[in-house]
């Protein structure tokens, strides 16, 4: 019963509060590969629009993607929103890392965004800076009040240890890694530090890329059969499946407004522990360890 109190609550809020307060929607919003393309610009600004307006307020974002592209989309769908109320999340590069050029990366994503202020600044993957280094030039950012957090995206266990080790690495809001319903590699051992850290993970690929990084995941017989039994997409049923997850928030990337809806709503779909543990016999997380999936 606690347990599946713990799992309702986990499937109702996510980690993140907006800078007045407010909570954060429990499913994301991704950007990558939005925003390179003018035919479908427009589309993908009213797809993100979409969503926010359905409390999708997190939206994630970074410098590589488009090399800026994404991030300059985010800053005009989000024109008009009260920018307190959003949850805007964007990456450094690992070799923008250091003190050498971490200041600049973030005023040119904070420029292309619109913003003054980054609600979390995430370290994209681990490159040759010393974290040490990337920490301290965080730790400067958030003094200067050019971003209000950091995390990290990509660090698996042992890197996430070191990091926790370091003076301030314990301020780490978040690891951004990949998860899906058919990549369950990190509940072996990164989910559980995290857990223990109180440290929220951002799901990244969480519709595993619409399928396509696990041929078949759609169509499965357990995945078909859940999305008939709630009148959901099978899409849906994946992201409830990461919402099931206490301290998990899953970011799927859309650009059609009626799939960002979709994904929205899927919040509200409940799967009860028979339903889980169907999934889990068809999609069953490892038993040992394995290296982080990342793509
Ligand atoms: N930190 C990292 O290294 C890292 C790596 C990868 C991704 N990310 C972040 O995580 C986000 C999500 O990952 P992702 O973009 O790779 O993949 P994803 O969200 O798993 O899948 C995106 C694909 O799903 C489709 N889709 C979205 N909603 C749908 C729905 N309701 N029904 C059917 N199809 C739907 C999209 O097509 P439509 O546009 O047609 O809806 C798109 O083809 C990224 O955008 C990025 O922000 C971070």
């Amino acid at each position: 019963m606690e347990e599946e109190n713990e799992r309702k609550e986990g499937a109702n809020m996510s980690a993140f509060v907006t800078a007045c307060g407010a909570a954060v929607g429990p499913v994301g919003q991704g950007t990558w590969y939005l925003g390179e393309h003018p035919a479908t610009f427009r589309e993908e600004c009213n797809a993100l629009r979409a969503g926010i307006e359905q409390g999708m307020n997190l939206i994630d974002t970074a410098e590589m993607y488009g090399e800026g592209a994404a991030e300059t989309l985010v800053g005009e769908a989000t024109r008009g929103f009260a920018r307190e109320g959003l949850f805007l999340v964007s990456k450094v590069y690992p070799f923008h890392a250091g003190r050498r050029d971490i200041f600049t990366s973030c005023e040119n994503s904070l420029r292309r965004m619109h913003t003054d202020y980054l609600d979390l600044y995430l370290l994209h993957w681990r490159g040759s800076v010393p974290l040490a280094e990337t920490v301290a030039c965080m730790e400067e950012l958030k003094a200067q009040g050019k971003i209000r957090a950091w995390g990290v995206s990509n660090l698996d266990t042992a890197d996430m240890e070191e990091l926790l080790a370091l003076p301030e690495g314990g301020r780490c809001a978040t690891d951004q890694v990949l998860y899906h319903l058919a990549s369950r590699g990190i509940e072996y051992d990164l989910l559980p530090l995290l857990r223990e850290r109180s440290i929220p993970v951002m799901a990244y690929c969480p519709l595993a890329q619409a399928g396509r990084l696990r041929r078949g995941l759609m169509a499965s017989p357990s995945v078909q059969k859940l999305a008939h039994a709630h009148g959901a997409t099978p899409a849906q049923i994946l992201l409830a499946f990461l919402l099931a997850q206490p301290g998990v928030v899953p970011i799927p990337r859309s650009g059609k407004a009626h799939h960002t809806r979709q994904n929205a709503q899927a919040a509200a779909i409940r799967l009860t522990p028979d339903e889980l543990a169907m999934l889990d016999r068809a999609f069953p997380a490892p038993r040992y360890k394995t290296p982080l999936d990342i793509v």
